[in-house]
């Protein structure tokens, strides 16, 4: 059989991204953001998301297809994100796939949101086949999840995730409070490339040898937000100016540390030399240098896809289906529905 044509359709949080593969081939992948919508908020807004995927999904569908050269009718499948993420968000890219496979007579398959950033590796242009087991970090402004992945069709294990703020949200939290424009993480970044990660020492959440023993690969973010908080009160307190490029490279270096230390215990711990990274987070220098640096001295070798394919996007998503449909998985019915928090 040829490699099947799937279109994959992913709305589960402001990115409306529609990719196209031809099995492990990408032919195209579309973006449109609303996250100049939600800045004036300071952070997601999901009515704004669901009203702006409404909008962007045709043009995004009709722009996909142009860039691979093909009609609707070439396709073998539609794939498309059920979950997990913002329930409105995710109903209308159900919808829309449930409608695309009904009138176009297509199979569908319903896939899940953080099993598609891993596949995302598969269609990284000129990259070596991924082995298994690889552990995945995957990181965004929505979740913060440690994988074991043996198998990308039949076996992942959720080893943990975050039990409060996503790493990217604190990211966007942290910004605002040092006065900085949404999306945080970028700004925070850049502000920190002047500043001396060993400034501040803020809290490295969950990582209290009483806190590993039940949380050993989970994550927690809120405290480490409220430390920067009361730093910046005490400063405005005693009239002091809050030395922003310290308290931004203090805080991203907190945040790091945590990441790659319980990326690197799981390896350690589940003996997989591979560790695949996720998410648009992973945009952050100081994450992705610590992660090489300190996986090579234990070696383990890291994989990190472009960043178009770590942020949310389609292709990930049509890359999972691909290769569902290749380990022979019979296509989902229509019974199924959003689900926001699909595990
Ligand atoms: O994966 P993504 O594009 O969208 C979702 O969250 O679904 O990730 C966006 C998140 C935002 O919270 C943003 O602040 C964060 O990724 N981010 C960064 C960087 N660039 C984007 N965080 C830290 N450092 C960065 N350079
Ligand atoms: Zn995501």
């Amino acid at each position: 059989m040829t490699e099947p044509l799937v279109l994959g359709i992913e709305t589960s949080c402001d990115e409306t991204g529609i990719g196209i593969v031809r099995g492990r081939t990408l032919l195209s992948n579309t973006i449109a953001s609303s996250m100049d919508e939600h800045a004036r908020y300071g952070g997601v807004v999901p009515e704004v998301a669901a009203r702006a995927h409404l909008e962007a999904l045709q043009p995004a569908i009709e722009a996909a297809l142009a860039e691979a050269s093909v009609t609707l009718d070439d396709l073998d499948a539609i794939a498309v994100t059920s979950g997990p993420g913002l329930a409105g968000a995710l109903m209308v890219g159900v919808g829309a796939a449930k409608g695309l496979a009904v009138s176009l007579d297509k199979p569908l398959y319903a896939v899940n949101h953080l099993v598609g950033h891993i596949a995302a590796d598969i269609v990284t242009p000129d990259s070596e086949p991924l082995e298994y087991p690889t552990i995945a970090l995957l990181v965004s402004g929505g979740h913060t999840s440690l994988l074991h992945v043996k198998d990308l069709t039949s076996d992942v294990e959720l080893l943990g995730e975050t039990i409060d703020d996503a790493a990217g949200e604190a990211f966007d939290k942290v910004a605002r409070l040092l006065s900085l424009p949404y999306p945080g993480g970028p700004e925070i970044d850049r502000a920190a490339a002047g500043g001396d990660p060993k400034a501040i020492r803020f809290p490295r959440g969950l990582s209290k040898p009483q806190d590993m023993a039940k949380h050993r690969y989970d994550f927690s973010f809120s405290g480490l937000k409220t430390a920067v908080a009361r730093w910046v009160e005490r400063c405005e307190t005693e009239g002091d100016p809050i030395p922003v490029a310290d308290v931004a490279a203090s805080f991203r270096e907190a945040v790091v540390d945590v990441l790659v230390t319980k990326a690197l215990a799981a390896c350690a711990d589940r003996g997989v030399p591979r560790l695949l990274l996720g998410g648009g987070v992973i945009a952050n220098r100081r994450l992705r240098e610590a992660a090489l640096d300190r996986a090579a001295a234990t070696g383990v070798t890291v994989r990190i896809p472009p960043l178009s394919l770590c942020t949310d996007n389609g292709a990930m998503i049509a890359a999972l289906a691909a290769d569902l449909i290749a380990s022979g998985r019979r296509p989902s019915t229509l019974a199924f529905g959003a689900d926001s928090t699909l595990p």
